[in-house]
């Protein structure tokens, strides 16, 4: 195999996030609050994205540097048009594992295109069963129903599902245990996550996360749980499946037990932007270079001097001094 940079903590680069839209047409309050993301928000114009023969050129210098992971992220990527063309072109790189995450709004009539595109699996975001508190949290009033409709949609195109499901302690912690009922059974995976205090605008506090063995508590006492070892290494999501076998669940533990150390993931911004961490002030603007005329090697050696240099653990280093530093917002850097 071909040479694979690790950075100064001895971490191989993996996976790529590649985020292809800032926009959204949910206003998650704890990713995209309305206040911040109103009406005079300055999203990018179109010509400031990469366009898809970018993204293309650049996921195939990353596959020819170890990556084996590529997810399709944003802002909502089923907003970008056409999205499924991107999906092909980068199914062609390899053997490659190929995912999304969408909020599942424009699942039902994009499945089974994605599906037919090469996309290998899909990750939804569904934060409540219950429409008052879900309506609440994306903040435009979005039923249940059509996720659930998306959800229905992706599996019957064949594609394995995982729901990912964020936690806020009093906004919807009290609808856990019913989130994961719903889905038990099923060969859907709910997965929990620890909110984060990513980007600057959703007011995070300590006090608002709920801790994933909380979670995984109130679970097991309902329907009794068993820890299982992490489906390939790096996993960032903690695994347990139910002891009557009738399915598992994950837990992302990002505040309360930071996975910093096996970290293998690089972001890319809807306009070329690299970032080495989720939390991150700063990217390495790959788009200049592209418009440039760099070269293939030109552009691998960029790309390998960047992750070589990185030392990034912001998570583990968390504390008060670090929630109030400056950090781009998770819609525009790919969640
Ligand atoms: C930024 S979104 C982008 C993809 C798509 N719009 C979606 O919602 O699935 C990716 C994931 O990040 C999660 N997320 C956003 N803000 C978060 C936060 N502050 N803490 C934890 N997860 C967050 C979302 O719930 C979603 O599952
Ligand atoms: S979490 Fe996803 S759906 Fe919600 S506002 Fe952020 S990008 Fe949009």
């Amino acid at each position: 195999m071909s040479y694979v940079p690790a950075d100064t903590l001895g971490r191989p680069l993996r996976d790529l996030r590649i985020s292809v839209t800032d926009r959204c047409n949910f206003r998650c309050t704890y990713c995209m609050p309305k206040e911040v993301f109103g009406r005079d928000y300055a999203f990018l114009e179109r010509s400031e994205l990469l366009t898809f023969e970018e993204i293309e050129r650049v996921a195939r210098v990353f596959v020819g540097l170890g990556v084996r992971k590529l997810r399709l992220t944003g802002g909502e990527p089923l907003l970008r048009r056409d999205v499924e063309e991107l999906v092909a072109r980068l199914a062609r790189l390899g053997d490659i594992d190929l995912a999304m995450t969408t909020n599942g709004s424009a699942l039902r009539a994009k499945a089974p295109a994605l599906a037919a595109a090469g996309l290998r699996r899909v990750t939804v975001s569904l934060d409540s069963l219950d429409d008052e508190v879900f309506g609440a949290m994306n903040d435009v009033n979005f039923p249940v129903a059509r996720v659930l409709e998306g959800i229905e949609a992706a599996a019957a195109a064949g594609l394995p599902v995982k729901i990912n499901t964020v936690v806020q302690r009093g906004v919807n912690d009290a609808g856990v245990v019913d989130m994961a009922r719903f889905f038990k059974g099923t060969g859907h995976v709910v997965r929990f996550i620890e909110y984060m205090d990513v980007g600057a605008s959703n007011g995070w506090r300590m006090e608002d996360v709920v801790p994933a063995a909380e979670i995984v508590a109130a679970i097991d006492a309902r329907m009794p749980l068993e820890p299982i070892e992490p489906a390939y290494p790096g996993e960032v999501a903690r695994r347990y499946r139910y002891r009557d076998g009738s399915g598992e669940i994950g837990v992302i533990a990002s505040v309360t037990r930071p996975f910093c150390r096996s970290c293998t993931r690089a972001r890319l911004s809807a306009e070329g932007k690299l970032y080495t961490c989720l939390f991150a002030a700063r990217g390495h603007d790959l788009r200049a270079l592209l418009r440039a005329g760099a070269s293939d090697d030109e552009l691998t050696g960029a790309i390998a001097g960047i992750w070589e240099r990185r030392g990034d653990r912001y998570s583990e280093l968390r504390s008060a001094a670090t929630t109030g530093m400056p950090k781009v917002e998770m819609s525009y850097i790919g969640g």
